[in-house]
């Protein structure tokens, strides 16, 4: 296995949507595995494709910062099915360090995809989990939690959003 680098805000792949994956080959596998060392190493909880440059439609989480006990997993093909409620609370990106951010998402969420083995999986979330399962869906879509943010609110980041662009190059 091997650590990714991931991607920071104004690498224009972030802004890519990602292909459907048709068909679960080693170069899939890998790529998993490799993005779940790399959350972990980076002590995040999800991480999608496009984040280190990859097209695949697939995210990945480790919920172990969550204090929750289920293994890593990763999410091929990922859709919404169902979302309800809504939640406000802090939100960060692994690719825009240093800046998180209040945002309102739905409360629960139930997301639909396939899991390494093509096996069809329906996953049910709240809370962090949920967000982090639309967080990684948005990412996928080529969409940032900072473009959820109102107008007025993005504008004061936006000399950070600068200068995360600039340390990139
Ligand atoms: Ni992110």
């Amino acid at each position: 296995m091997a650590l990714l680098s991931i991607r920071t805000y104004g690498d224009p792949v972030l802004r890519k949507r990602a292909h459907e994956v048709t068909d679960i080959d080693q170069m899939i596998v890998r790529l998993s595995q490799n993005m779940i060392e790399t959350v972990r190493n980076a002590g995040g909880i999800g991480l999608a494709a496009t984040q280190v440059g990859e097209l695949p439609s697939l995210f990945v989480i480790d919920p172990t910062p969550l204090g929750m006990e289920e293994k890593p997993f990763v999410v091929i093909n990922p859709r919404i099915v169902e979302v309800a409620g809504e939640l406000r609370r802090e939100e960060g990106c692994l690719s825009i360090p240093g800046l998180s951010q209040e945002l309102v998402r739905p409360a629960r969420v139930v997301i639909r995809g396939i899991d390494l083995d093509g096996k069809e999986i329906t996953l049910e979330a709240t809370s962090i989990l949920a967000r982090a399962f639309l967080h990684e869906i948005d990412h996928l879509n080529g969409v940032l939690f900072i473009d959820h943010l109102k107008p007025g609110q993005r504008e004061l980041l936006r000399g950070k959003l600068r200068e995360i662009a600039r340390k990139k190059e």
